[in-house]
């Protein structure tokens, strides 16, 4: 199952923005299913797990700072190839490189205000989803 799965959440930039819908909008039309969906508002402990593997990293504490400035929906979903599909889906992480079209390129301004995360491998898709959702919020 794994590999028809990714994890993804649409940040508090593209929420405060009022972009959420048609950010749902387009993941689904480009055929991903939702799985599992969530609204709620990060504290600094859980973003600072969920991203602990750039805790080294310098951007870490301004990530964090800003994956709690507002609510995010986190959602697992569905297609063939999910983790590949979504990649191209949303675009680069750095949405002035973003291609035309992307959900990035529509919707984000900055590479910290990036309006979505998308899980990079199936197996982080994976730790990703078990991170916010039970086996009982999944269908
Ligand atoms: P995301 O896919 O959620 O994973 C880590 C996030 O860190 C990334 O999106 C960016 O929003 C943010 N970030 C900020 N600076 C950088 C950087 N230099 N390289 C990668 N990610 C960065």
């Amino acid at each position: 199952m794994a590999t028809n799965r990714t994890f993804t959440m649409i940040k508090p930039d593209a929420v405060q923005n009022g972009y959420a819908g048609k950010i749902l909008d387009q993941m689904t039309e480009a055929g991903f299913k939702v799985i599992a969906l969530k609204y709620m508002q990060l504290d600094e402990s859980t973003a600072g797990n969920f991203y602990g593997v750039h805790r080294e990293r310098p951007f870490f504490n301004d990530l964090v700072t800003f994956m709690t400035s507002g609510p995010i929906y986190a959602a697992i979903l569905e297609k063939e190839n999910a983790v590949e599909d979504f990649r191209a889906l949303i675009g680069a992480t750095n949405p002035a490189e973003a291609a035309e079209g992307t959900i990035r390129q529509r919707f984000a301004k900055s590479i910290d205000a990036n309006a979505v995360h998308g899980s990079d491998s199936d197996v982080n898709a994976d730790i990703e989803g078990s991170f916010f959702f039970s086996q009982f919020e999944r269908f």
